[in-house]
């Protein structure tokens, strides 16, 4: 691969420079308004501008160091609201994070967390959960919001379907909506100079419709800067999940960042940079942590089982985070059900992530990415599973 040209890509509010490629793996330099971000990368999730459990910096200060997190632009939208953010000047200024901010477009977190969103072609309608009134969140008021919030990436409003649903004309009508929402972004977005539109590739798990997503959103590469692969995460089969994520990266620029939406477990991370993704988000290390589990090297560790109750060791040996340089397992055993342990073992679990990122992209910047991959998976599945 030394021999190939690595992909480099420039546009308004955003450039993409690959430094490095194993197989299909990329590590890159993703500069952005706020800053630059090493890719490949997870993004700390916060549902309400801040990661739960987790302060601004901490978040800045190694071993986590996040240079990105995810703020939801639906729960944004109902509080604080869009006049507080203009006045204030955005999003960044009213958490206090000097760093990049990623927005989701708000429709998914309706399907996937409320149930009470029915889509139309005219956007996606719902009901207040704050006081049930019937609101309607459109392509045009998505951008809009996210443009008051200011997020140096903003997501295009998608119709998403359940990757569990079984009907299938349902998927299609998904994509192409899809394929005409993303006009009406691209129209009503105003801050190109300062915000990135990332388009979101549809199509569920089947092959044709992905591949029609596919070929309608490169005919709009001009206008977006980023693509992600969304869809997946909702408990299709693994070989369907990671054959749709080679599909999409197969086809997607060179020379654009890539992000998998809503992924995830270590193991996922893994396989989908090996497939060549950049960037991924996920609530499961934070919310996992909250209710006593703990990322590890060999899987997860729940400290609420007896097993560790006169267990002096930390949660991960070798693990820089202050939890591991601070506590026992023990300790957070006893604790578990305080609502500080819970945020102790989500601050080890984002630093697991963010760790585990940044050995991949070393490994890939050294050209040993089969080594760490295989030591990775040795560990996760000793029997060889
Ligand atoms: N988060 C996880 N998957 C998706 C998706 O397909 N679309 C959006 N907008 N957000 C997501
Ligand atoms: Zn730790």
């Amino acid at each position: 691969t030394s021999s190939e040209e690595l992909p480099h890509g420039k546009s308004e509010a955003l450039e993409y420079q690959c430094i490095a490629k194993d197989h299909l793996s990329r590590a890159s330099l993703l500069t952005l308004p706020h800053g630059v971000v090493d890719t490949p990368i997870f993004m700390p999730v916060g549902t309400q501008g801040t990661v739960k459990g987790l302060t601004a910096s901490e978040l800045e200060e190694e071993p986590i160091n996040a240079p990105i997190i995810l703020a939801n632009t639906y729960f944004i939208n109902l509080r604080p609201g869009t006049d507080l953010l203009d006045e204030i000047g955005g999003l960044h200024k009213l958490e206090g994070w000097s760093r990049n901010l990623l927005t989701d477009s708000g429709g998914f977190q309706m399907v996937s967390l409320l149930d009470l969103a029915e889509f139309t072609e005219e956007g996606v309608h719902f009901q207040s959960p704050v006081d049930g009134t019937e609101l309607l969140l459109t392509p045009e008021k998505s951008m809009a919001i996210q443009n008051s919030i200011g997020s140096d990436i903003m997501m295009a409003l998608d119709d998403v379907v359940p990757v569990t649903c079984k009907d299938h004309a349902r998927f299609e009508l998904a994509a192409e909506r899809s394929v005409r929402w993303i006009d009406r972004c691209i129209a009503a977005h105003t801050n190109t100079a300062n915000q990135n539109l990332f388009g979101i590739i549809q199509g569920g798990t089947d092959p044709v419709l992905r591949e029609y997503s596919l070929k309608h959103f490169m005919e709009r590469d001009a206008k977006l800067p980023g693509y992600a692969i969304g869809g997946l995460s909702g408990g299709e089969d693994k070989a369907d999940f990671w054959r749709t994520v080679k599909q999409c990266c197969d086809v997607l620029p060179p020379s654009k960042p890539r992000y998998v939406m809503g992924v995830g477990y270590p193991v996922d991370l893994v396989v989908c940079v090996c497939l060549g993704a950049d960037m991924f988000d996920c609530v499961y290390p934070t919310r996992t942590g909250r209710f006593g589990t703990a990322l590890v090297p060999t899987g997860t560790m729940n400290l609420r089982l007896a097993q560790f109750r006169e267990d002096s060791r930390p949660v991960m040996q070798g693990c820089r985070c202050f939890v591991c340089r601070t506590y026992t397992r023990a300790y957070l055993h006893d604790t578990v059900s305080e609502t500080l342990t819970g945020q102790l073992i989500a601050y080890h679990n984002v630093a697991y992530q963010l760790q585990l990122m940044r050995g991949l992209r070393q490994s890939i910047v050294e050209h040993r990415l089969e080594a760490f991959v295989r030591d990775f998976m040795a560990k996760q599945f000793p029997e060889g599973a």
